[in-house]
């Protein structure tokens, strides 16, 4: 190969994506959250995304158990939020406000939109494991203004002003939340 990895990762940096994170619980009732970069539409009949998961990660048997889980799109005002779920940490969860989806898988408030997914596939990845899920339920944020959090080149980054006054065309306002 003429590239090494440092090389390899560098250059899939240069892919803006957004940040989500993934949520559930183990049949144990221990919660599970992880933040993810890879997350992406993949059909819209059936309703499927996907994300990828390490095979290294700390829960990683435990994510391949799960029956259900939820991907919560982060604003930028979630940077912390992203960061908590970054680490291998005992308790992510602690001191934070949750709220029970339609499943029963637990959602993170003011994430922008969350999608409550059954499995579909896991699929090979290399050192990753793809997740395909079905969406069965969605949910998204009432704050017309509210502005996603961006991860590209490595950091954190936030839409250019010029996008502020733009909600997405088709947004569908959950009145309730
Ligand atoms: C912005 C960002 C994006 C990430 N994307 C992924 C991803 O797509 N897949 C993955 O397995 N880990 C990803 N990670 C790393 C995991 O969040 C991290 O390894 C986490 O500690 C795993 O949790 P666990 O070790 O408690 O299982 C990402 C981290 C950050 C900060």
């Amino acid at each position: 190969m003429s590239f090494d990895d440092r090389q390899f990762r560098d250059a899939l940096g240069a892919f803006p994506t957004g940040v989500a994170v993934i949520t559930a619980v183990t049949a144990d009732g221990e919660r599970l959250g992880m933040t993810v970069s890879s997350f992406n539409s993949v059909s819209i009949t059936p309703p499927l995304v996907l994300f990828s998961v390490v095979r290294r990660a700390h829960s990683f048997a435990a994510w391949m158990q799960v029956t259900r889980y939820a991907v919560n799109i982060l604003s930028q005002d979630q940077e912390d939020i992203s960061n908590r779920f970054a680490r291998p940490l005992a308790d992510k969860w602690n001191g934070l406000i949750v709220i029970d989806g339609e499943t029963s898988v637990p959602l993170l408030p003011n994430a922008l939109a969350s999608f409550e997914c059954e499995p579909h596939a896991h699929v090979d990845g290399g050192d990753h494991v793809i997740f395909l899920g079905r969406v069965v339920a969605l949910r998204t944020t009432p704050l017309r203004r509210a502005q996603p959090l961006i991860f590209y080149g490595g950091r954190y980054r936030r839409l250019d002003a010029g996008f502020q006054d733009e909600p997405p065309r088709d947004a569908h306002i959950f009145e309730g939340w």
